[in-house]
């Protein structure tokens, strides 16, 4: 029990590494509260128009997740994983330097689930492209991939991960809550455009 609180708390701060808004604000970019949709995203810092940030921003906020569940079970096993993923993704979503206002969780999610079950991750990043591109919008992607997630644990043999996808794909839709909004309203801006 020690471990595991130990590799939950060291998966919330990992989580809790507000990528974005660091480089955004190192890059000379600006404040991403006062960018586009406000969030510390990836596709939010794209709105800065600076492309390399947000590939950072994916790569570094997807990677935090990655190594959170990669460390937790080279050290505790299988469960550890699935509590220092979940933990990350709670991380980023709500991060005590940002007073529990933080991001989407969208490339962490995708991290975490790369990391936990891979043939998963392709399958959600794909499922993110399916919906991106046909709509033009990162929000629509967000949904597609993170509704993937537990048909896909369940259809590859990792219905042990199935509690933890339905739990992160509940937690993607709540924090795209606003999205669903602009999305049903039609009012939800596309990808790159300003917001
Ligand atoms: O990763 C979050 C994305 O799905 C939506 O971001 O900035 O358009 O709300 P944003």
């Amino acid at each position: 029990a020690p471990l595991l609180a130990f590799w939950a708390v060291l998966g919330y701060l990992l989580g809790s590494i507000p990528f974005g808004m660091v480089l955004a604000r190192v890059m000379g970019l600006g404040n991403l509260r006062e960018i586009g949709s406000g969030n510390i995203g990836a596709t939010n810092v794209l709105r800065t128009g600076n492309k390399t940030a947000a590939a950072l921003t994916l790569l570094l906020d997807g990677g935090k997740g990655a190594v959170a569940v990669l460390l937790a079970r080279a050290f505790g096993g299988e469960d550890t994983a699935q509590i220092a993923g979940l933990m990350a993704m709670l991380g980023h979503c709500y991060p005590i330097w940002l007073r529990f206002k933080g991001g989407k969780g969208v490339a962490t999610f995708l991290g975490i689930v790369l990391a936990l079950a891979w043939p998963v991750g392709v399958g959600c990043c794909l499922a993110w492209l399916a919906g991106a591109a046909t709509s033009r919008i990162s929000s629509m992607g967000a949904l597609f991939a993170a509704a993937a997630s537990s048909p896909l644990m369940v259809f590859t043999g990792h219905a042990e991960g199935l509690i933890l996808g339905i739990v992160l794909t509940l937690l993607v839709f709540w924090r795209h809550r606003a999205n669903i909004a602009r999305l049903r309203a039609g009012t939800e801006p596309k990808i790159g455009g300003k917001s």
